[in-house]
C-alpha cells in the first residue's frame, strides 16, 4: 500500500502510516487509507482495525501543498464520514503529535489510546483555516464546546495528559505498551460495538459559556475571518445535527482556504522552512557550535549570551572590565527576574539558563570557544581592533561573527587575516526573544562556517536566513526606502497619525513615526550625518531635540509620562515651516497614494536584492520581514504581497509616482516586472 504499511492477524488489521517526514495525508494516503477501509469491511474475517504511525510525528494533517490546487477525491472529510459508516471497531495507536487532520482522523476513530510522548493540536488557524474534518463538530462533543474553542483558536499542542483530562483520549500506556494495549481495546470494543462520537445536537447549558469565550476571543481579533468561521463552526455544532454540521464546516474550509489569507500564511509556513536550505552549504555541520563567547554585555550582548542559554549552550561574556562584566550579569539577571515574575520562565528555569553564562575581563578567554559573536560599538574602528586581535588569539576554524546591521563584513573579515572563518550574524533586538538572524555571507566564508552557524541558530529556535554583503543587507537596506518615503511624504503634506493609520489598517502592529520614537531618531540622525544623507523632516525634529519618547517627544508628544504618542499641533507647524523652506506646497495625500509609496518602494528593493544575488529567493526576503520588521503575517511578506498585487502594477504606480513628484528615487528598477513574475 502506498505511504501504508499493513499487518494482519487474527481478525484484526493494523495499519501504520509510514509517509515521511511527518505522515501528511496527502491524496496517495487518503485513497490508500480508503481502500483499506472498503477491504476490510468486505472481508468477513476481519473483525477491528488497529491505525498507528511510523516515526516521531504520529500524523501532521492535511497535506498543505495539495491547498493550492483544486481538492483530489476522496477529500479528508470524505473519508472520515465512509469511516463513521464503517461497521468494525477503529482504535487509534498515537505515539508522536496528532495534529490537524491527523487528529480529526484520530477523533473518527472508536477509541485513543496515546502513550506519553503523543501531543494533540488542531493548529489550522495557524494558517488562516479552520478544522475541515469534522474537528469543530466532534471535539466539542468529546471535550466540551469551551475546552474545544479555545484549543480550535489558540492551534497549540495539548500534551497526552491534558488530552485524557479533556477527554477526547481514553487511555496513556507506556511507549512499549502502545500496539498491545490499543488490540485490547479494539478487541473488547468487537464485543460491545463502536463508539462514535455523538451525533446528536450539543447540549446547549454549555452555549452560554461558549458565547461568552467566543466573544472575547472575536473580541480580540475582530479581523482575523478564520476566528470568525471557527466560532460559526462550534456554534452549529448546538444548531445543527452532526451531519449538517460537518457540511457547514466544510463550506467555510473551502472558502478560507481559498481566501487570500490563507494562501499568505501558507506560504509563509513553507518560506521559513526553505530558508535554511543554501545552496552549496552542506545541511549538517563537521563540527556543530558548542561554547560561544559573546563579545561585550551591552544591550545586544547581553541578549544574544541570554539565546544561547535558553538553548542550554554555555556562553561568555566579554567585557573591557570588572564592573562592566558585574553589570552585564545584572541586566541579565534581571530579564530573567521579569520573566519569572511573568509566569513565563520558572526559578529552576532562570538558574539553568544563568548557570550556562559568566563574564569576564579581556579578549584571551575567547579562544576556549568554537563560535565568537562580536557585539560590540557599530564603529569600524573598534571592529578592527577586535577582529585582528581575535584573528591572532583564536585558532583556525573557530568561527568569528559580527553582530552588525550595515557594516562592510568583507572589510571585517579581512581584519582578521582568517576571513574564511569570519561571517555577520545579525541579530534583532531583544536579541534573546526576536527570531530573525540575517547570516551575513562574505566573500570568502567557508561552507562549513555558514552551515555551523544556520546550524546553531536553528539550535537557539531561530530563523536563520543567510543573505550577501551590502549596507544594510535585506532588511535594513529595504527599510531605508520606506523611511525616505516616509520623510517625503510629510514633507508633501501627510501627517504622522495617517501614514501611521495607513500601516497599521494593513496590519503592522505599528506605524513607522511610533516605531521611530520608541527606538529614538537620533541613531539615524547621526547615521545620515556621518554619511551625508538628508530627511529634512525627521533631521528638523533632531534639531529641536525631539528625539522620540526618551525626549519631549518625537514626531508625537507623549504627555505625562504616557507611552501612548498623540498630535503636537508644533510638530504640525515645525513640518509646515520645513516644507515652505524646502519650496514644497503641501497638499493631502490619500490614504492609497500613502500605502503604495510606503510598500512598493520596499518591494523594488528586494527586487534589485534578488538581482544582486544578496538574497537567494525572494521567499527569504518574506522571511527577513514577518520575523524582524513585523510585517503582517495574513499578508505573507512584500514579495509575496508584490504578487498578489502584480508586480506590473507595482512598477507602473512606481513611474506614476515617480513622474508625479520628480522623485527619482521612485523609478523602479527594470527587471522588476520580470524578477517577480
Ligand atoms: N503538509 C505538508 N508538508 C508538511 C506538513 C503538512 N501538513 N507538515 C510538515 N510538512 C513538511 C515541512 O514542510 C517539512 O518539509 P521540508 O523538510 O521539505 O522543509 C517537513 O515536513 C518537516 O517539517 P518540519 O521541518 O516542520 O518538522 P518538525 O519536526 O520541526 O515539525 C510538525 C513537525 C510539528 C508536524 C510541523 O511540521 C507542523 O507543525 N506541521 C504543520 C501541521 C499543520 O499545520 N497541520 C494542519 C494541516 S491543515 C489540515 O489538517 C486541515 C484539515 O483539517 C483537513
Amino acid at each position: 500500500m502506498v505511504a501504508l504499511k499493513v499487518s494482519k492477524s487474527g481478525g484484526l488489521v493494523v495499519v501504520m502510516l509510514d509517509d515521511p517526514p511527518v505522515n501528511a495525508l496527502g491524496h496517495a494516503v487518503r485513497t490508500s487509507l480508503r481502500d483499506i477501509f472498503q477491504e476490510a469491511e468486505a472481508d468477513k474475517e476481519t473483525i477491528a482495525i488497529v491505525l498507528g504511525a511510523e516515526g516521531k510525528v504520529f500524523c501532521a494533517g492535511a497535506d498543505i501543498t495539495e491547498f493550492n490546487k483544486p481538492p483530489l477525491a476522496p477529500v479528508l472529510s470524505e473519508l472520515l464520514a465512509s469511516m463513521d459508516e464503517f461497521t468494525k471497531p477503529v482504535v487509534a495507536a498515537i505515539g508522536g503529535a496528532a495534529l490537524g487532520g491527523g487528529l480529526e482522523l484520530v477523533l473518527a476513530c472508536d477509541a485513543r489510546i496515546a502513550t506519553p510522548k503523543a501531543s494533540f493540536g488542531l493548529p489550522e488557524v495557524k494558517l488562516g483555516l479552520l478544522p475541515g474534518a469534522g474537528g469543530t463538530q466532534r471535539l466539542p462533543r468529546l471535550a466540551g464546546a469551551v475546552a474545544a474553542l479555545e484549543m480550535i483558536t489558540d492551534g497549540d499542542l495539548r500534551p497526552a495528559q491534558t488530552a485524557l483530562e479533556m477527554g477526547f483520549i481514553d487511555q496513556i500506556v507506556p511507549d512499549e505498551d502502545l500496539l498491545a494495549a490499543a488490540t485490547a481495546m479494539a478487541i473488547s470494543l468487537v464485543k460491545t460495538g463502536r463508539r462514535r462520537v455523538s451525533t446528536g445536537r450539543m447540549d446547549a447549558a454549555q452555549w452560554p459559556a461558549f458565547e461568552e469565550a467566543a466573544k472575547a476571543i472575536l473580541g480580540k481579533q475582530p479581523d482575523a475571518t478564520e476566528m470568525t468561521a471557527i466560532v460559526e463552526s462550534i456554534r452549529n455544532s448546538f444548531n445543527l445535527d452532526f451531519a449538517a454540521g460537518c457540511r457547514a464546516e466544510q463550506a467555510l474550509f473551502q472558502e478560507l482556504r481559498q481566501g487570500e489569507r490563507s494562501e499568505a500564511l501558507r506560504y509563509a509556513f513553507f518560506a521559513e522552512r526553505q530558508s535554511a536550505r543554501v545552496e552549496g552549504v552542506p545541511s549538517r555541520p563537521e563540527s556543530p557550535v558548542e561554547r560561544v563567547t559573546v563579545i561585550g554585555g551591552g544591550t545586544m550582548g547581553a541578549g544574544i549570551a541570554m539565546a544561547f542559554a535558553n538553548a542550554a549552550i554555555p556562553a561568555t561574556i566579554i567585557e573591557t572590565d570588572e564592573a562592566a562584566a558585574a553589570r552585564a550579569i545584572e541586566r541579565i539577571g534581571g530579564i530573567y527576574d521579569m520573566s519569572v515574575r511573568r509566569g513565563s520562565l520558572s526559578v529552576e528555569g532562570k538558574a539553568t539558563r544563568l548557570s550556562c553564562i559568566v563574564a569576564q575581563v579581556g579578549l584571551d578567554r575567547a579562544s576556549e570557544a568554537d563560535l565568537i559573536v562580536e557585539a560590540a560599538f557599530e564603529d569600524m574602528e573598534v571592529k578592527r581592533a577586535i577582529f585582528s586581535k581575535l584573528g591572532e588569539t583564536t585558532r583556525d576554524g573557530v568561527t568569528l561573527a559580527t553582530n552588525t546591521s550595515y557594516l562592510d563584513v568583507d572589510q571585517i573579515a579581512a581584519f582578521s587575516g582568517r576571513s574564511k572563518d569570519v561571517l555577520g550574524m545579525h541579530f534583532f533586538s531583544p536579541a534573546n526573544v526576536m527570531k530573525l538572524v540575517e547570516i551575513v555571507r562574505a566573500r570568502d566564508t567557508d561552507p562549513q562556517a555558514l552551515a555551523r552557524i544556520v546550524d546553531v541558530v536553528k539550535r537557539l529556535g531561530k530563523i536563520p536566513v543567510v543573505v550577501g554583503v551590502c549596507h544594510g543587507f535585506v532588511g535594513n537596506r529595504m527599510m531605508a526606502r520606506r523611511s525616505e518615503q516616509v520623510d517625503r511624504m510629510l514633507l508633501e503634506g501627510a501627517t504622522p497619525v495617517q501614514i501611521d493609520a495607513v500601516l497599521t489598517a494593513f496590519g503592522f502592529r505599528m506605524g513607522p513615526c511610533a516605531m521611530s520614537d520608541l527606538a529614538g531618531l537620533d541613531i539615524s540622525w547621526r547615521m545620515r550625518k556621518a554619511t551625508g544623507r538628508k530627511a529634512p523632516i525627521a533631521d528638523a525634529l533632531c534639531e529641536a531635540g525631539r528625539f522620540g519618547q526618551k525626549t519631549a517627544g518625537g514626531y508625537y508628544a507623549y504627555p505625562e509620562g504616557s507611552r501612548t504618542g498623540v498630535t503636537d499641533a508644533g510638530v504640525i507647524e515645525l513640518m509646515e515651516q520645513v516644507s515652505a523652506r524646502e519650496g514644497v506646497t503641501r497638499r493631502a495625500l490619500d490614504d492609497r497614494e500613502v500605502l503604495e509609496r510606503l510598500i512598493y518602494p520596499m518591494i523594488d528593493e528586494g527586487a534589485r536584492i534578488l538581482h544582486e544575488g544578496i538574497a537567494a529567493r525572494s521567499s527569504d526576503i518574506d522571511v527577513i520581514w514577518l520575523h524582524g520588521y513585523n510585517w503582517p503575517r495574513g499578508r505573507g511578506g512584500p514579495m509575496f504581497y508584490a504578487k498578489q498585487v502584480g508586480p506590473k502594477i507595482v512598477a507602473q504606480q512606481l513611474e506614476a509616482y515617480s513622474a508625479a513628484i520628480g522623485n527619482a528615487s521612485l523609478r523602479p528598477f527594470e527587471g522588476l516586472v520580470e524578477l517577480l513574475r
